[in-house]
């Protein structure tokens, strides 16, 4: 597979900038256009096969061309392609998706808001929790808590939860507080149990709280296994010893499930994998498979009493988002979901998961893996390495580096991974099947070989 060129000052700059790499690298000649995809693969401008193998950033969950998909958008495109929700009036399709998310997201008794991203979920959530608090009576309760190394989007209240690249941006806004990402591997201290681990951290935890003035902190938002931050899979005792600390401060927990929902864990959701019995609970990319974008938030009773409440009094709530319940989406989304629940792709999923995970253990041997972590079809193959006892054996810039160049080696090979960190993450879609597992994981073989072989060559 021939390589790009590497950037240069004479390159001819595209009309647009993409996410998350140099402005300088948004040229022509760095950039692979694609144009089109069937099932895992996609395919770019000049005909080379890629399998995606993250089913691009943990969406494409239904794969590419679904025909049964893409025909009930283009019914709704027919029958009613656009109309906004609020003023007493919304598409019906959009109520037959709030009640089907009410009825299968992990909050009970939850009423949906929608929006157009992952990241307007957050956004909306967090002014939804501050609407109640003032409804409520507590104004003072705004602060919100996340976790260095998660992701929550690219608004400005989103990427303040977002743990990291804030000052570049002039970041975070007032009111954001973040403490560790549970990451056992990286983390813990030599000979450190996965028990100290988590109350270690559910302590530092507790004096942030005890830090802040009483009763200001209004919710702490994580992702039940963080992708963004390279697939760290929490111990078992991590998500109870945390949330000892929030309920013994009426601190809400909400479940960003933006990339676990609808069966990447091996549950419908990360918080079912997990036991996690969030407040509230936002969604995304998976929802409609990235057919059309869409967002979707269950709000849990006590907040959606609050919420009732305060527009009592003010006659409104004077809230809405023009594209949100969109009624393509709406349609895309119930769509995927009849589409996994009737073909059992949360059984695949993980039967999928459970094949990748046999074939990566293969690999946890190899001299430039530290850890292999899985859960449901999802997996991090971490490059810090320790020794005997139980010590970094290399340092984070070295892992960084044999990361980014087992992604390189991958991509040349044909496969899209996601470079996370110290860590390379698999999440590909999941209608995949055994072979094509076994292909992805092939190519990892080569992928580490040729990593391994350039460095022996200095
Ligand atoms: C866990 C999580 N939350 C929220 C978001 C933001 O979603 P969007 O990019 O659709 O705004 C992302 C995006 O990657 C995410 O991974």
């Amino acid at each position: 597979m021939s390589q790009p060129r590497p950037y240069s000052r004479e390159d001819e700059r595209l009309p647009m900038l993409l996410g998350f790499q140099r402005v300088t690298e948004n040229t022509a000649a760095l950039t692979r256009a694609i144009e089109h995809g069937r099932g895992i693969y996609v395919y770019d401008a000049d005909g080379r096969e890629y399998i995606e193998a993250t089913a691009s950033f943990y969406v494409a969950a239904l794969g590419y061309q679904n025909a049964e998909l893409i025909d009930a958008i283009e019914r709704q495109y027919r029958e009613l392609p656009f109309f906004v929700s609020a003023h007493q009036r919304t598409p019906r399709v959009a109520l037959e998706l709030a009640e089907k998310l009410a009825a299968i997201a992990p909050v009970p008794h939850a009423h949906l808001l929608f929006g157009a991203s992952g990241s307007e979920a957050i956004d909306f959530l967090i002014k939804m929790l501050r609407f109640g608090a003032v409804a409520r009576g507590e104004p003072q309760r705004t602060t919100i808590i996340g976790r260095h190394g998660s992701y929550h989007g690219g608004t400005l209240a989103s990427a303040s939860l977002t743990g990291g690249h804030h000052e570049e941006f002039g970041l975070p806004l007032a009111g954001f507080r973040h403490v560790a990402q549970p990451d056992f591997h990286g983390g813990r201290l030599p000979g450190e149990s996965p028990q100290a681990f988590s109350e270690r951290l559910a302590a530092e935890l507790a004096a942030l709280v005890d830090a802040e003035p009483a009763g200001s902190i209004a919710a702490f938002f994580a992702e039940p296994v963080c992708f963004a931050d390279g697939f760290k899979v929490p111990p078992a005792a991590y998500f109870p010893a945390i949330r000892a600390v929030l309920d013994a401060q009426g601190i809400e927990f909400v479940a960003d499930e933006v990339v676990t929902g609808f069966g990447r864990t091996g549950s419908l959701f990360g918080s079912h994998t997990l036991d996690l019995a969030p407040h509230h609970v936002t969604m995304a990319k998976g929802i409609t498979s990235g057919y059309f974008p869409l967002s979707a938030i269950a709000i849990g009773a006590d907040l959606y009493a609050a919420l009732e409440d305060g527009s009592e009094r003010l006659g409104v709530l004077a809230h809405a988002g023009t594209f949100a319940a969109h009624p393509v989406g709406a349609a895309a989304a119930l769509k995927t979901i009849e589409i996994i629940e009737r073909d059992g792709l949360v059984a695949h999923a993980q039967a999928m998961g459970e094949h990748l995970a046999r074939r990566l253990a293969a690999l946890s041997d190899h001299p430039l893996v530290g850890d292999v972590r899985t859960l449901g079809l999802g997996a991090g193959i971490d490059f810090l390495r320790r020794d005997t006892d139980d010590r970094p054996s290399n340092d984070v810039a070295d892992a960084n580096a044999v990361m980014t160049a087992v992604y390189q080696a991958l991509l040349e090979r044909g496969v899209v991974a996601r470079a996370a960190g110290r860590s390379l993450v698999l999440a590909p879609p999941l209608i995949v099947t055994a072979a094509e597992v076994d292909e992805i994981c092939r190519r990892l073989a080569l992928a580490l070989d040729d990593v391994a072989r350039a460095r022996r060559a200095g």
